[in-house]
Order: C-alpha cells, then sequence, then structure tokens
C-alpha cells in the first residue's frame, strides 16, 4: 500500500510578532525541530486520524459524514485536529477522492507553546495528502492553504507561521509577501514557561488596546516595525551581534507594553541575559509559551539558567528547510 510522509518544522518569530497583523513586517526562522504526517488510503470512506506521539498523549480520532467519532480524549491534543480536518479538505477540494484516508501524526513540536505545532501539523498534512492524491503544490502554495486553515480554526492569523514553515529558512514578511534573507547561523535556546498562550484572545486583546488608546498603541506597533527594518540590515549585511541582540531586547521591552508578556516569560527573559544572552524576548503570541535568548559560546550557561528559573530549555538551530517529503528513519 502506498505511504507518504510528510513533514514540516516549526518556528520562531524573531522580530515582529503581533505588530506584523497590523501590516508591519516581521522576520521568521524555521527550527530544526519538526512534525511528521504518514498519510495512506483505506477502504473506508471518510478521514482516519491517528495521533499517537505529538507531545501529549494519544489519541484516535475518526470523521465521516461530519461526524466525530472519539475514541479517547487526552486534552491537548483534541486541539490540532482541527487543523487536520481543515487542512486535509482544502486539499480534497482539488481533487476526486474514490477513497478514504488515513493520516497518522507525530511531532517534537510541543502544543501551543508558540513554536507552530498548529501551522506544523496542518503544512505537513496539506503535503502528505496532496502528494499521496496527486495534487502537485509547491511548497509556497503549502504554505497559503496552511494560512487559509489556521484563518478557519483561529479566525485571525497573519500568515507568517504557515508560510516560513513550509519554505524555511529565514524570511521577510510583509502583509503575504516575503523575502528570503541570507541564511544565518543565530546559535539561539528557547526556553519553554510550560504554559500556553492563546493566539486568538491575545491578538483581540491586542485590538482593543489599539482601539482604546490609538496615541499610546500605534507608535509602539511603529516601533516594532523599524526595529524589524533594523534588524533585516543585520542580516543583509554584517550581522553585528550586540546589535540584534540589543533589537531583541528593546522588541521584548514593547511587546510587554503591548500586554503580551507575563512573569513567567519576564523571568525567563532577565534569566538568561544575566546568564551570558547578548539578547533575548518572548517569541509567538506570548501569554506563556516560549522565549529565545540569543547566546553565541553561551548555551549551556543559558540552558541552566532557564531551568533554575522554572522553564525548559529546548535546543534547537534555524533550519534552511520547510516542509518536504520524505520517509522518518
Ligand atoms: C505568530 O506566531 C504570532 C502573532 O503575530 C499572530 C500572527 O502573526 O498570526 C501574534
Amino acid at each position: 500500500m502506498e505511504e507518504v510522509t510528510a513533514s514540516s518544522p516549526g518556528k520562531v518569530i524573531l522580530f515582529g510578532e503581533h505588530s506584523v497583523v497590523h501590516g508591519k513586517p516581521a522576520i521568521a526562522a524555521s527550527i530544526n525541530t519538526r512534525t511528521y504526517v504518514d498519510a495512506w488510503r483505506n477502504e473506508e470512506k471518510g478521514i482516519k486520524i491517528e495521533a499517537d506521539d505529538i507531545k501529549v498523549p494519544g489519541l484516535t480520532l475518526s470523521f465521516k459524514e461530519d461526524q466525530i467519532i472519539m475514541e479517547a480524549d487526552y486534552g491537548k491534543a483534541a486541539e490540532i485536529l482541527g487543523y487536520v480536518k481543515n487542512a486535509v479538505d482544502l486539499v480534497l477540494e482539488k481533487t476526486n477522492l474514490d477513497s478514504g484516508i488515513s493520516l497518522s501524526i507525530s511531532s517534537d513540536i510541543p502544543v501551543g507553546a508558540g513554536l507552530g505545532s498548529s501551522a506544523a501539523v496542518a503544512n505537513a498534512s496539506i503535503a502528505a495528502v496532496s502528494e499521496l492524491l496527486g495534487v502537485e503544490l509547491d511548497n509556497r502554495e503549502i504554505g497559503e492553504l496552511g494560512h487559509k486553515t489556521e484563518l478557519s480554526v483561529q479566525g485571525s492569523s497573519s500568515g507568517i507561521d504557515p508560510l516560513v514553515q513550509a519554505v524555511g529558512g529565514i524570511i521577510y514578511y510583509k502583509d503575504g509577501e516575503f523575502t528570503e534573507l541570507p541564511f544565518k547561523e543565530i546559535p539561539i535556546v528557547i526556553g519553554y514557561t510550560g504554559n500556553k498562550g492563546n493566539t486568538t484572545k491575545l491578538v483581540k486583546e491586542v485590538n482593543n488596546r489599539l482601539e482604546e488608546d490609538p496615541e499610546i498603541m500605534s507608535p509602539i506597533i511603529e516601533s516594532m516595525g523599524d526595529l524589524v527594518e533594523k534588524s533585516r540590515k543585520l542580516f543583509e549585511n554584517e550581522l553585528e551581534q550586540n546589535k540584534l541582540g540589543s533589537i531583541m531586547n528593546i522588541n521584548h521591552g514593547l511587546l510587554s507594553s503591548l500586554g503580551v508578556s507575563n512573569k513567567e516569560l519576564s523571568d525567563l527573559v532577565y534569566a538568561t541575559r544575566e546568564a551570558g544572552a547578548l539578547g533575548s524576548k518572548l517569541t509567538g503570541a506570548g501569554g506563556g509559551g516560549c522565549m529565545y535568548a540569543f547566546c553565541p559560546d553561551k548555551q549551556e550557561e543559558v540552558s541552566t539558567a532557564i531551568e533554575i528559573a522554572g522553564g525548559t530549555p529546548i535546543l534547537t538551530g534555524i533550519s534552511k528547510e520547510g516542509v518536504k517529503i520524505e520517509r522518518r528513519e
């Protein structure tokens, strides 16, 4: 039986989360931590999804004629299934399916940590099912369908996560358009608070603050956009490490002013700076989730500092590779 495996990396937003929702640019990078989706045809009609290893206990769900049959429910894992179902439906719109499809998901990206677990599962599902059914999509098109999936499930999304995760590397992104930046090794350590922020809710809260107090809040969003332009120049020319670190610190301060940081994130941010990081900031929507520290030659010290401050260090690197079709070893 033909079986296809597709994988998608996770991501970190290096600069510009939240302001990107308001038309400003952002810079994001794919990371070496991936989600895998196997797809094969089955005899029954409908879509069957198994999620055995997604860094939360597994479950099996079946969708039949709009009915969801849940064989087990293990909390957080259920959240990703809306993304899978929507992603598969978008591919099925492009073809005539004469059988059922089974999907099996496994992931090294913690769910709901701000590292792009939802976009990764959407991208990898789209890539696996389109490859299985002979629907030709390039990586950019996979990212665009990943964005549509996020819009249906979350209601709002700038599209930066599915796009950077589909194409890989480091990108400068603005209003759906992107430019690949020259690939540079950026030694980072991610710190996971263990808590989850709700992206939809946080984006809405920032919107509300902007509407209530535009004189104060709009300049913050403007400054975030300016920081992204400054860091873009560093990527395109010489990557002056101290300058890059300083932009991260300012960006974190501005995100705090928007109201999307919290004590857990700030504790990790300050602990990593004290341990020698050149810069550190929250990454993604905030309200929990993750921060990252830019720490050339200090990764061990910074990891220890994250643990002492109550977080979980995630050692990963920036990845050149976006979505790919492969066999898992
Ligand atoms: C992306 O990881 C986080 C936000 O910028 C939302 C978005 O861009 O869709 C807050």
